[in-house]
């Protein structure tokens, strides 16, 4: 069996290119997954040169040329429906989504903290400078709320004493890297 993902991003890129090096065109317990695109909302992000590096079809949807956030995610639902989809896997798109995506498209997210601490756009910072003493990495069903839906799988990041934050961030990278594909395939129910 085929089973396609479309991965969106805004910036940087680094889970889209680790994904589809890590799962594209490889197959797990009978199932092949294709990254069958790409939408990105930022004409500047880096994403969009590994995309084309990776040679995996992209589309530039730019937010600002939407009057509302539903019409932007029309675009981004009609879209992903026209590169055909069994999931899609939001690797650090930073748009808040409204049901017209979330009603209409299965998907998940990864967010750099030990859900439920320190949800939002600064989830590495917020982690180092809280009182918690931990960060971490999130998969979770995305829904209607912000880094919210349900956990698919996490871990831990322990902040040692004297680490920099530069260094802490390196370590959720890395994590994030670990775990993102096997979280992908396990929300496509394949066993690995
Ligand atoms: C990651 O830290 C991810 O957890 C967050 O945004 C960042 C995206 O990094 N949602 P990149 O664009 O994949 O390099």
């Amino acid at each position: 069996m085929t089973k396609k993902i479309v991965i969106l991003f805004s910036g940087e890129g680094s889970n889209f290119e680790n994904i589809v090096n890590k799962l594209h065109n490889k197959e797990f317990d009978g199932n092949k997954i294709i990254v069958s695109g790409a939408i990105c909302n930022k004409s500047e992000a880096n994403g969009l040169i590994r995309a084309k590096k990776l040679k995996i079809p992209v589309v530039l949807i730019d937010h600002k040329k939407f009057s509302t956030r539903e019409e932007f995610d029309k675009t981004v639902v009609d879209t992903i429906t026209t590169f055909g989809c069994d999931l899609a896997v939001l690797a650090g798109f930073m748009r808040i989504l409204t049901p017209v995506f979330t009603k209409n498209i299965k998907a998940i997210n990864i967010h750099p903290s030990f859900l439920p601490y320190c949800k939002g756009s600064n989830g590495i910072k917020d982690s180092y400078y809280s009182d918690i003493g931990f960060g971490g990495v999130s998969v979770h069903w995305v829904n209607d709320g912000v880094d919210d839906g349900a956990i698919i799988d996490q871990k831990k990041v322990l902040i040692d004493k004297g680490e920099t934050l530069e260094y802490f961030e390196a370590k959720i990278h890395a994590i994030e890297y670990e775990i993102y594909p096997s979280a992908i395939l396990k929300a496509l129910k394949i066993d690995i």
